[in-house]
């Protein structure tokens, strides 16, 4: 079976900059530079963000391997605690301006389309120390002159905007979950910052509408989406998924595409005592300014089931998971070392709800991937690494994403997490999704099978699923609720 895009498609890989460019311009320290200084062992090995992949240093040799596997768009992110010196004035650092801009004239150099991302979690650590970080509307507005000046700056070559990278995980890891950096548990103020990045987002959009003079530039913002599946067709099951849909996908995909929060979500929350702070001024930016296109993170798809404690339960703390309980699906296909659930057709449902919810705006799988650990059990004895799993799963979420576009969904590209293995928080380098491989003590880059295979699907825009992939056709068929 052969699965045709047209010419114009987008075939990337998406990459941010504190996962990358290790650290450079150390007047500031972003969240993860403090976390790692402060708690070390909380990092897998000990491996910190200073070195990373270390883009600041080999840029040029690591967009030439980019080029080398075929992608013709990459997403990477202006670190804020990098490009900017005085965080309260908003000037600049030349050597970060500088830094920028060589990468973005690298990028074009090289024909590679640079998607640039204001916010991949980053945030300097002196604002949440002063401010409370995202908590805070005043920090808000620092953001807001952080954005201009990248886009004062490298407006004139960057066409394609995006204001924050899966806004939902700030909350939820940070305030909800305690994955990522501050850690807290406090529902009522993780609904604030929600709220927060909603108008940081639609104020980011209304400067740059104002000031960009560049007569093809856009601006987006990118959602990880998590379409909810329910246990059982049970009433009780199947409100749960609506809950879990509304909290962690129509969140930001309502306010972002349609400008309003929805209805039942607000309802929730004022009931519950829990509803953020606003103002009909902030409502009203974020009602006049949504995106222009959407980028989607998709890896897993969200299995639900009613919840384990009651609404009605004075005693227990906000939290979404009052309203939703995850539910372990049996049998359903895993990768174990990241412990999430692999299911294509997803994509399928995603695309679906984008044409038919959200007037068909145009986007793009702005990631999806697949981390492995240890892959050099896979090095073969030329010294590649055979990453057939990769391909495999590339190919399967293209098949259900082609079908969304056969469709009519109005999806115009497709980007792998990520270029080059990269650093993450807490995991490190555990889990490596690269097109390319990187020895993280030698810093040597190479491609893996997947890279090679890339750059021919890149190429003819074509992807060939062998006939024995056919079966998962039939497993993803089998209809779970
Ligand atoms: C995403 C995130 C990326 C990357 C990826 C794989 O949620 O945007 O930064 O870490 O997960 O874990």
């Amino acid at each position: 079976m052969e699965l045709q895009f047209n010419s114009e498609f987008w075939w990337g890989a998406a990459t941010s900059g504190p996962q990358s460019e290790g650290r450079f311009h150390k007047k500031h320290a972003n969240q993860y530079d403090y976390w790692y200084e402060t708690k070390p062992e909380e990092f897998y090995n000990y491996v910190g963000p200073d070195t990373a992949s270390n883009f600041y240093n080999s840029f040029k040799e690591d967009i030439a391997l980019m080029k080398e596997v075929g992608l013709n768009s990459v997403r990477t992110s202006i670190q804020w605690s990098r490009l900017i010196d005085d965080l309260e004035e908003g000037t600049v650092n030349e050597d970060g301006v500088r830094f920028y801009n060589e990468v973005i004239d690298e990028f074009l150099k090289n024909n590679i389309r640079p998607i640039v991302n204001l916010c991949h979690f980053d945030i300097p650590i002196e604002l949440y120390q002063k401010y409370g970080g995202w908590e805070s509307k005043y920090v808000v507005d620092l953001y807001v002159k952080f954005a201009a000046q990248c886009f004062r700056f490298f407006g004139d070559r960057v066409v394609d905007w995006i204001t924050f990278n899966e806004p939902i995980v700030i909350v939820s890891g940070g305030y909800l979950s305690q994955s990522h950096f501050p850690k807290l548990k406090d529902g009522k103020k993780a609904v604030q910052v929600a709220y927060n990045l909603q108008l940081a987002s639609a104020k980011c959009i209304e400067l740059f509408r104002k000031t960009n003079k560049n007569p093809n530039g856009r601006i987006g913002i990118i959602l990880n989406l998590t379409p909810s599946y329910p246990a059982t067709n049970n009433e009780e099951d199947q409100k749960a998924a609506q809950f879990a849909d509304l909290w962690a996908n129509r969140l930001f995909l309502d306010a972002s595409i349609k400008g309003e929060f929805p209805e039942e979500l607000l309802q929730i929350l004022k009931k519950d005592n829990v509803l953020w702070k606003t103002t009909y001024e902030e409502l009203k930016i974020i009602k006049e300014n949504t995106i222009d296109y959407l980028g989607v993170n998709y890896y897993h798809p969200h299995r639900v089931q009613k919840p384990a404690v009651s609404s009605n339960s004075l005693a227990i703390e906000w939290t979404p998971e009052l309203y939703y309980n995850d539910y372990d699906m049996p049998g359903r296909r895993m990768n174990m070392d990241r412990n999430w659930e692999i299911y294509p057709q997803a994509i399928y449902d995603i695309a679906k709800n984008i044409k038919e919810n959200y007037g068909n705006i145009p986007w793009f799988v702005s990631e999806n991937g697949m981390g492995v650990s240890r892959e050099e059990r896979f090095l073969d004895e030329k010294g590649v690494i055979q990453d057939d799993y990769r391909i495999q799963y590339i190919s399967e979420h293209l098949y259900w994403l082609k079908k969304g576009i056969e469709k009519g969904s109005n999806c115009f590209g497709y980007h792998m997490w990520t270029p080059i293995d990269c650093w993450s928080w807490s995991n490190a380098y555990k889990n490596r999704y690269g097109f390319i491989s990187n020895n993280i003590s030698t810093q040597i880059k190479t491609i893996k099978k997947s890279g090679y295979w890339f750059k021919e699907v890149a190429e003819s825009g074509m992807i060939r699923m062998p006939d024995e992939w056919k079966s998962f056709e039939k497993l993803e068929n089998k209809k779970t609720i």
